[in-house]
């Protein structure tokens, strides 16, 4: 069976398609040669366990040279603009990667992020007062979901509030490059690293404060980094910021439009919620096994291998598929019911898994957690008020507009 499900960047706009058609990928295989006009062919890796099997495996399968999926005319375009390109966490391999995670990984475990409560409780408490202003109708995903999480990467970063619309636009472009209302004038790697020029330029004078005037923020452990005992080269230095300032914000604003779109549809789970709060942190297991945001990872095998008994020859691509691990019927029970109570929600892969393992994972958790259990009180009601849509990326991509009808208990 072959299926454009992962690489045509349309097919994400509507998901109940999508997942309808990874469950026949399901029906059929856990791996499946994909061979699509454009694209260099690559496996699709759509069974859980064998999703787990790769990522576990990361000197056999390398996030080098090429972690997401890009269409041959994409690549060619990108040598032709001759211009460096962003290196990250994503993009490095152990033992290089390990350096580098290193540096963060303390300041992203659940102890260091116990003083970002306040600030998640400020903010939970400030998306309650959006609802309340707006009288009863909004779009949750402008009004809510985006801001929320952009917030907190402001305050991770320790950058000010007015940084928002610039940091703003940043994610939604680096990301939305295929959608046509974040990009109308299609995509433009020439455009796209105009942009990305233009923020080296704003994080080279962070570093260069932070260096001055260390304080206790993300952006002072990036600024003074060392790797091998010497200061973290520049181009590093501003991955580091861009994956941070990235990969915490359009993720995690998905999921939590995604969990608000699933409480509309299903007012039985949400009063269950209500009554049981303390179901909230399995509920948002369940949001985030549904909206699956970060929609693939590539891999390249540096030996011949197999998996699931198919056959992988050494330089093989392969595509880590995170939605359609999550609706895989040998672990999920009736896979796209939405269960507050699922017993194994938290088997969802949406972070992915091993030594890439998503480094924001536990905070976007609490920010879920903290919205839900603010918001989920005062909800006497909600319904979906007009057409939901989703932004149309094959890498990132989730809920782009979500109007609700609501209304909001006495305070
Ligand atoms: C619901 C929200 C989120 C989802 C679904 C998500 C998903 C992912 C996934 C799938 C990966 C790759 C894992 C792998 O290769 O196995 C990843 C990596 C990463 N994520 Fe997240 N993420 C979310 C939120 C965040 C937040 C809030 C931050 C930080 C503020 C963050 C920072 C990162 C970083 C730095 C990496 C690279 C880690 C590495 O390569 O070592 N993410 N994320």
């Amino acid at each position: 069976m072959n299926s454009d499900i992962f690489s045509n960047p349309q097919r994400f706009a509507d998901m109940d398609a999508w997942r309808e058609e990874a469950l026949q990928l399901h029906a059929a295989a856990p791996v499946h040669r994909i061979e699509q006009p454009g694209f260099r062919p690559f496996w699709a890796v759509i069974g859980l366990d064998e999703l787990l099997e790769v990522e576990r495996q990361n000197e056999l399968f390398t996030n080098e040279p090429l972690p997401t999926l890009a269409s041959d005319e994409a690549l060619q375009l990108q040598q032709e603009a001759n211009r460096p390109q962003i290196k990250t966490l994503i993009h490095m391999d152990d033992p290089e990667h390990q350096k580098y995670r290193l540096l963060t990984n303390d300041w992203f475990k659940p102890s260091s992020l116990r003083s970002m409560g306040h600030r998640l409780e400020e903010l939970s408490d400030r998306a309650l007062a959006t609802m309340e202003q707006a009288g009863g109708s909004i779009d949750f995903n402008k009004e809510v979901a985006v801001p929320y999480p952009l917030d907190v990467i402001l305050a991770v970063l320790g950058l000010p509030e007015q940084d928002y619309p610039r940091m703003l636009k940043f994610t939604q472009e680096l990301f939305g490059a295929t959608d046509e209302d974040l990009q109308p004038e299609g995509y433009d790697p020439a455009a796209q690293a105009e942009m990305i020029a233009g923020f080296f330029q704003y994080f080279a004078e962070l570093t260069a404060d932070r260096r001055a005037h260390p304080t206790g923020d993300l952006a002072t452990c990036i600024a003074n980094g060392e790797i091998d005992g010497a200061a973290m080269p520049d181009l590093e230095t501003m991955g580091y910021y861009t994956i941070v300032a990235t990969a915490g914000h359009d993720t995690t604003s998905a999921a939590m439009s995604e969990g608000m779109r699933l409480l509309a549809a299903h007012p039985e789970q949400r009063e269950l919620l209500r009554r049981q709060p303390d179901l909230i942190p399995n509920a948002v297991e369940e949001m985030i096994r549904f909206a699956s945001p970060v929609r693939h990872f590539m891999r390249t095998a540096r030996a011949d291998t197999e998996i699931a008994g198919q056959p992988i020859a050494k330089d093989d691509w392969l595509l880590l598929s995170y939605p359609a691990a999550n609706v895989d019927p040998r672990i999920f029970e009736d896979p796209l019911r939405f269960d507050v109570t699922r017993e194994n929600a938290n088997r969802q892969v949406a972070f992915g898994y091993g030594v890439h393992f998503c480094l924001g994972a536990h905070l976007a958790r609490l920010e879920m957690q903290s919205l839900f259990r603010r918001l989920l009180p005062r909800l006497e009601s909600v319904e979906l008020a007009g057409e939901v849509t989703t932004a149309t990326a094959s890498f990132v991509s989730g809920v782009k507009t979500l109007p609700l009808r609501y209304e909001l208990a006495a305070g």
